[in-house]
């Protein structure tokens, strides 16, 4: 049985304070239950929210890694420094990483080998734009995101990482994937590991992303092969997002 992961993604949102608030209300209020609940928070609150997570089994994320392991990389953050600082998981490869950064498959792949080497959890981000969508593209999409870390990592990694599928067209749109629509998806990325690697495809957690609020949460987290989620804008509201931890 997998374990529901639920994780919220604050992206570039808040200040020191009201990130340390967020973070004790959600400390206070998250009952004890099946799933693990782990924030993305940026890079220079890290440590501040560690601290306010203290005494809770709340999780801490980045939201990126650097795909070096050290050096002459001016304005990176290595996973060894994530490590250090108490980091569990790190996002690679959203999608505004890749469209707004230049973040490439490559980029990506290596960015999850580095994480890896340092412990820290990669959750590796994929999905498609509404055009690739509408041109029929989706799997295609997904499994380009997909080989690129599979070729470069070995497909053994996946023992010791999460995905997440978000189509594009659904972050931060209010446009959330249906449940069949997203079922379907999750359950084509598990196939995918499961030709190379059955007993990893049973194990690996694939959360959703795009849009999650607490009115549709229960829906998504009910399908066989959605194993949590990956919440942006909704992860910035203590009540809203503790209820979409409650929904598991
Ligand atoms: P929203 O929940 O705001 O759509 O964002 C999803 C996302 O990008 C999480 O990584």
């Amino acid at each position: 049985m997998r374990q529901p992961l639920i994780m919220g993604n604050w992206k570039m949102n808040g200040s020191r304070e009201e990130g340390v608030q967020l973070a004790k209300a959600l400390a206070d209020g998250l009952n004890a239950g099946s799933q693990e609940v782990a924030v993305c928070v940026p890079f220079v609150y890290v440590s501040d929210i560690r601290g306010a997570l203290a005494s809770s089994p709340i999780a801490l994320g980045a939201q990126n890694v650097a795909d070096q392991a050290s050096g002459a990389y001016t304005g990176e953050i290595s996973a060894a420094m994530l490590a250090d600082c108490g980091v569990k998981y790190a996002l690679v490869g959203h999608s505004e990483r890749r469209s707004y950064y230049g973040d490439t498959s490559q980029s990506v792949a290596n960015r999850f080998c580095q994480a890896q080497k340092q412990n820290v959890i990669p959750v590796l981000c994929v999905g498609e734009t509404l055009e690739e969508r509408e041109q029929d593209r989706t799997f295609q999409v997904v499994d380009e995101q997909l080989d690129a870390v599979i070729d470069a990592a070995g497909i053994e990694a996946f023992a010791n990482a999460v995905i997440a599928y978000e189509p594009v067209w659904a972050i931060g749109t209010g446009k959330t994937a249906s449940d069949e629509q997203a079922q379907e998806v999750h359950q084509y990325i598990r196939k995918r590991i499961a030709d190379r690697n059955p007993a990893i495809a049973e194990k690996v957690q694939i959360l959703y992303g795009g849009s999650v609020k607490p009115d549709n949460a229960k829906g998504l987290f009910a399908m066989p092969d959605i194993d949590g989620g990956l919440v942006g804008g909704a992860s910035l509201d203590a009540k809203g997002f503790l209820q979409i931890c409650h929904s598991v």
